[in-house]
């Protein structure tokens, strides 16, 4: 039976991976190791807190100690650290935070695995690290082209920043350690538990309290959006047979404007929820500082190498994620609960 240590498992994706991963794999334990920030929300876990092979610990990437406990109590298998500071937004205002937590935190991450699997020369079998990384340490693209595992690091945000350094890290824990590891690099994710900070569970929030939805720019700039389930199993396929070292892209070709998914969103919630919502809730605000134009990803290494392929097409996906606010509304009223409210007027009114 393999161990994985999931941090940040309380966030987004992580929490996406957990309920993935026990309906994938009869047989794992996972220990997911959280700090609870304001985007770790124990909630996205109910309904597997109760499983004798799941366990949670408060804890912080950054503390050196708690780690080195949890591993010397613990027989880990397998780290996924998604533990990060994940919003531009926010680095913009606060980099320090993100240079600490994802620079700083996955350093300390990756040597409590390291000193924990090293044996001899080398390390102990059936061990890995994975890094969740991002498409936008590769910085923007023109009109034309995709990133590639190639492609050099040009991050412009603090968070794209902080992110393609621990990524430079995890590579030296390679080249010098030879420690077994793989970085991805996924495009945007949406799905269920996303917190409404990110681009498409703020709009459907406000489309649903009939606010205005603030479109950075002009709402031209392009991501490549993944449907979170597609981006766990390709965590879960790279974890089983990423070749030691290596770095994976990972995206679906699914490239749309901002204003699109704005509009996609309105349109489904004026038809079939409330028809007094329409586009005049839209507004242009000021560009976000250093905005990435496009993004877009070439996943031929990991469809030709491991086979994975995206199995949510972006149409489908968008109506199930709006189904699942739609049918959460507790759960965005939890997570939009205080704090929340000073970060909107603070970032929007
Ligand atoms: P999120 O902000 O929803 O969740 C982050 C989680 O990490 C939270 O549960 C938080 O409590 C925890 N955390 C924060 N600081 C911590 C610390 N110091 N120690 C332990 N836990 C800590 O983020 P997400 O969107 O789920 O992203 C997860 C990972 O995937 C991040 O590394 C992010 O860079 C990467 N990623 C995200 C996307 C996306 O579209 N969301 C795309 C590609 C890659
Ligand atoms: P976001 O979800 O923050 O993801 P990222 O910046 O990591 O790609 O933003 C997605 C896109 O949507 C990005 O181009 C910024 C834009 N955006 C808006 O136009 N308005 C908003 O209120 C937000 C949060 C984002």
């Amino acid at each position: 039976m393999k161990t994985y240590l999931v941090t940040g498992g309380a966030g987004f994706i992580g929490s996406n991976f957990i309920h993935y991963m026990f309906k994938k794999h009869e047989n794992i334990k996972i220990i997911n190791y959280d700090k609870l920030t304001y985007a770790g929300n124990l909630e996205n876990l109910k309904s597997v807190e109760n499983n004798s092979n799941y366990l949670f610990i408060q804890g912080d990437i950054c503390d050196k100690d708690k780690l080195q406990q949890v591993f010397e109590k613990h027989d880990i298998d397998y780290v996924v650290n998604f533990a990060a500071e994940s919003h531009v937004d926010r680095s913009i205002r606060e980099p320090e935070t993100f240079v600490k937590t994802n620079v700083l935190g996955t350093v300390t991450l990756l040597n409590a695995a390291k000193n924990d699997w090293i044996l001899g020369d080398g390390f102990k079998s059936g061990k890995k690290y994975l890094q969740v990384s991002t498409d936008e340490v590769y910085g923007s693209l023109g009109k034309d082209g995709y990133f590639t595992e190639k492609t050099p690091l040009d991050s412009h945000s603090p968070y794209s920043s902080s992110k393609a350094s621990a990524d430079l890290m995890v590579k030296a824990y390679y080249d010098t350690y030879k420690m077994p590891l793989n970085i991805t690099r996924c495009s945007n994710n949406y799905g269920a538990y996303q917190f409404p900070e990110k681009l498409i569970p703020l709009i459907i929030n406000n489309c649903l309290n009939k606010r205005e939805l603030p479109i950075y720019g002009d709402g031209l700039n392009i991501r490549d959006w993944l449907y979170v389930e597609d981006h766990c199993k390709a965590i879960d396929m790279v974890m089983e047979n990423g070749k030691v070292g290596q770095v994976y892209n990972i995206g679906g070709h699914n490239e749309r404007t901002n204003i699109h998914i704005v509009k996609t969103i309105i349109s489904y919630i004026h038809d079939n929820v409330d028809s007094s919502v329409d586009e005049s809730l839209i507004r242009y605000v000021e560009d976000r500082k250093g905005h990435d134009r496009r993004y877009g990803i070439d996943p031929e290494k990991i469809k030709t190498e491991l086979g994975w392929y995206p199995e949510t097409r972006f149409e489908d996906g968008i109506i199930k994620t709006i189904k699942w606010y739609l049918d959460n509304k507790d759960w965005m009223e939890n997570v939009t609960s205080g704090d929340y409210q000073n970060y909107y007027k603070k970032m929007y009114l």
